[in-house]
């Protein structure tokens, strides 16, 4: 047994949509988060600084005694798991678009990827893809924009929908069936997502199957919090506390466990 904390980490808000399925599956265990809003968006760096703010947030969850380290964020997967695999001796666990469900279940032969610059241009989404969706269309693209909204709380304007009409309206024409929420923040926005494609294609959120595989990364190494243990939960902020916390009470106004933010 083992009541140290998870650490899990994104550019900003969007690792809460991992956040939420680990609370849910996971009642016993103590979860540190770090928002990287300062440095937020991920998306449009070069590989080597988000290899940097990675170290630098993994060091900061180690000094916050974390016994492992959940990478919520697909571009900070995309990127640099590896390198912080190579680095540190502590279980990493990521999270990359779900292309592999996608491509399973799809009957039109068609999914649609929509993820950031940074995520797509991966060799880690290159390499999935290559093994998973060989002889499957994938129509990629790029959502420039949406992270910057759903962090400014703009997640349900007029702005976000004309940027998603323009993103859907192509892969939609060509007949996809599954669309892969390849950014961590999408989920925040899914239900806009449903109404403008009228249910025409189911959407994956590969959130539920990282949660699986914390429990069997635990499970491994003997690191489960005892049935006893009263979590704990901190946020840590590297930008503007206020913005995030108005969002996590918008996004989780039942939630009603003792929380703690911390601008750092
Ligand atoms: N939520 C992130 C992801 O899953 C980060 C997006 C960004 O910062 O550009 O890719």
């Amino acid at each position: 047994m083992d009541n140290r904390p998870i650490g899990i980490f994104d550019s900003g808000v969007g690792g809460l949509s991992v956040w939420k399925e680990m609370v849910a599956t996971l009642p016993r265990e103590s979860i540190f988060y770090y928002g990287d809003t300062k440095n937020c968006p991920y998306g449009p760096k070069t590989t080597i600084e988000v290899q940097n703010l990675c170290t630098y947030i993994t060091n900061f969850l180690l000094e916050q005694d974390c016994k492992m380290i959940v990478v919520a964020c697909n571009t900070a997967t995309s990127i640099a798991i590896s390198s912080l695999r190579n680095s540190f001796n502590i279980p990493f666990i990521g999270i990359e678009p779900a292309i592999k469900p996608a491509a399973l279940h799809t009957k039109t032969g068609k999914i649609g990827v929509l993820a950031t610059l940074g995520t797509i241009k991966g060799d880690l989404f290159n390499a999935t893809k290559s093994k998973y969706a060989e002889n499957i269309e994938v129509i990629e693209q790029i959502g420039h924009g949406l992270v910057e909204l759903i962090e400014a709380g703009k997640g349900e304007t007029d702005e976000m929908e004309q940027l998603l009409k323009k993103y859907l309206s192509p892969m939609m024409a060509k007949g996809v069936d599954k669309i892969v929420l390849g950014c961590t923040h999408y989920p925040f926005i899914s239900e806009m997502v449903l109404r403008l494609i009228e249910n025409k294609a189911d959407l994956i959120n590969p959130a539920p199957a990282v949660t699986q595989q914390i429990i069997r990364v635990l499970e491994k190494n003997k690191l489960q919090a005892s049935t006893s243990n009263e979590p704990d939960y901190k946020f840590f902020i590297s930008g503007n506390k206020q913005n995030f916390e108005q969002f996590f009470c918008r996004a989780f106004s039942n939630f009603d466990k003792r929380t703690k933010f911390l601008e750092i």
